[in-house]
C-alpha cells in the first residue's frame, strides 16, 4: 500500500485489505478502534487518535493480533473470575465467623445469666432454709419455754400474793416488824422480781407475735429506752448513750419487738459492765440498710463463748435463762436482717445488727 491512495485503491490492494474503513476513519482525524479486515491471516484490533505536531496531523495506531488480545482478556477474565471467587470466600467466611463469634458470645452471656439467676436462687434457698430451721427451733423452744413458763408462773404469783399479805400480817395493829424479818422479806420479794423477769424471758418465746409492721422512727424508741432505764443506769454510774445518724429516715417495723430486742441488748451490756462504764447505741443508714451497735465498756464476750452466743438457754450468769440473745437475733431476722458479734477495733464489745430499710407504704406514710 506504500505509496497508493486509500481513495484510489486498485484489485491488488484487496488482497491484503478487505477495506478501508478504518484508515478513512484516522484521516479523517477520528479517535477510536476496530477490526483491520484481512481476507486471508490473522485479524488484528487497531486503536488509533489523531495527533497534530508542527501544523501537520498524523494519526497514531497501534495494532495487535486478534488472537493475542483475545488471550491477555482471557487471561485477566481468568484472573478476575479467580479474584472475585477469592474474595467472595474471604467474604462469606468473615461473615461466618462473625455470626459464629456473636452466637458463641450470646450463648456465654446467656449462660453467665443463667448462672447468675441460679446463683441468687441458690442464696435464696439458704436463707429460707435457715429462716426455716430458726423456726423450727424457736418453736420447739417455744413450746418449752411455755410449759416452764406457764407451770412457774401460777404459784409464783400465789408466793408473791402470800408475802405481801405476810408483810402486812407482820405490820397489822401499828406493830413494827423485826428487822430480821424485814430482811427476810425483802430478800423474798426481790427473788419473786428475779423469778418474774426469768418468765417473761420465757414467755417472750412462748407468745412471740406476727409482726406488725408500721413507719418507725429509731428515735422514738431509743427516747423510750432512755427513759426506762435512766434510773437504772443514774445508780449504776452506766454512761448510757443513745445517737440517731440524721440520714437515717422512718422505716416499715415492728417497733415493740424492735426495742425488745434492744432492751435485751442492752441489759446484757448492764450485766456485763457491772458498776461502772459506758453503754453505747448507735444508728445509721447506709446503702439501703438500718446499722445499730451496741458497744459496751466490758470484758466482751471470751472466744470460745462466742460461737454458742446465739444459742438458746446459752449463758454465763449463774441466774441467766440464755434466751435474751436468741429472742433478740429473731426479732433480726423477722425483720429480714442479721445480728452479730463483732468487737471494736479498740476491742470494745460490740453487737452489730443490720436491717434492711423497708420503704413505708405510701397509705402509712399518709397517717
Ligand atoms: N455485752 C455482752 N458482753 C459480754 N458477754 C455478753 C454480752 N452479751 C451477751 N453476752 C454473753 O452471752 C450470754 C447469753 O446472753 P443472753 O442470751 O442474753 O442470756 P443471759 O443474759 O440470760 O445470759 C451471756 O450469758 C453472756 O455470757
Ligand atoms: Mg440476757
Amino acid at each position: 500500500m506504500v505509496g497508493r491512495s486509500i481513495y484510489t485503491t486498485s484489485g491488488k490492494c484487496r488482497q491484503c485489505h478487505k477495506s478501508f474503513q478504518l484508515e478513512k476513519e484516522m484521516t479523517r482525524g477520528k479517535v477510536g478502534y476496530g477490526w483491520n479486515e484481512v481476507p486471508e491471516g490473522s485479524e488484528k484490533i487497531v486503536a488509533y487518535a489523531p495527533l497534530d505536531i508542527a501544523d501537520r496531523r498524523w494519526t497514531i495506531a497501534i495494532s495487535e493480533s486478534m488472537d493475542a488480545t483475545t488471550a491477555l482478556a482471557q487471561q485477566s477474565t481468568r484472573q478476575y473470575t479467580l479474584n472475585a471467587i477469592l474474595l467472595s470466600i474471604v467474604v462469606l467466611a468473615t461473615a461466618v465467623y462473625i455470626t459464629r463469634m456473636h452466637h458463641l458470645r450470646h450463648q456465654a452471656e446467656q449462660e453467665a445469666q443463667h448462672l447468675h439467676e441460679q446463683r441468687l436462687l441458690q442464696e435464696q434457698l439458704d436463707r429460707n432454709h435457715l429462716q426455716l430451721l430458726e423456726a423450727e427451733r424457736f418453736a420447739t423452744v417455744g413450746k418449752m419455754a411455755a410449759q416452764v413458763a406457764h407451770e412457774i408462773k401460777n404459784p409464783l404469783s400465789s408466793i408473791s400474793l402470800n408475802t405481801e399479805l405476810l408483810s402486812d400480817e407482820l405490820e397489822a395493829d401499828g406493830r413494827e416488824p423485826r428487822p430480821e424479818a424485814r430482811q427476810l422479806i425483802h430478800s423474798i420479794i426481790s427473788e419473786i422480781d428475779l423469778l418474774t423477769g426469768t418468765i417473761d424471758d420465757y414467755l417472750q418465746f412462748a407468745h412471740f407475735p406476727k409482726l406488725q409492721k408500721k413507719k418507725t422512727f429509731l428515735g422514738d424508741i431509743f427516747g423510750g429506752l432512755q427513759q426506762l432505764l435512766q434510773e437504772e443506769s443514774a445508780s449504776r454510774a452506766i454512761a448510757l448513750q443513745f445517737s440517731v445518724h440524721r440520714s437515717l429516715p422512718p422505716f416499715s417495723a415492728d417497733a415493740r419487738l424492735l426495742r425488745q430486742a434492744l432492751l435485751n441488748l442492752i441489759r446484757n451490756s448492764f450485766d456485763a459492765v457491772g458498776n461502772k462504764g459506758r453503754v453505747r447505741v448507735e444508728a445509721s443508714g447506709q446503702n439501703g440498710y438500718v446499722r445499730m451497735e451496741i458497744i459496751d465498756s466490758g470484758p466482751g464476750v471470751s472466744p470460745e463463748s462466742v460461737p454458742m452466743l446465739f444459742e438458746p438457754f446459752f449463758t454465763t450468769k449463774p441466774k441467766g435463762t440464755g434466751l435474751g440473745l436468741v429472742v433478740a437475733r429473731h426479732i433480726i431476722f423477722e425483720h429480714g436482717g442479721t445480728i452479730k458479734y463483732e468487737p471494736t477495733t479498740a476491742g470494745l464489745s460490740r453487737f452489730v445488727i443490720t436491717i434492711p430499710l423497708e420503704q413505708i407504704p405510701p397509705r402509712e406514710e399518709q397517717a
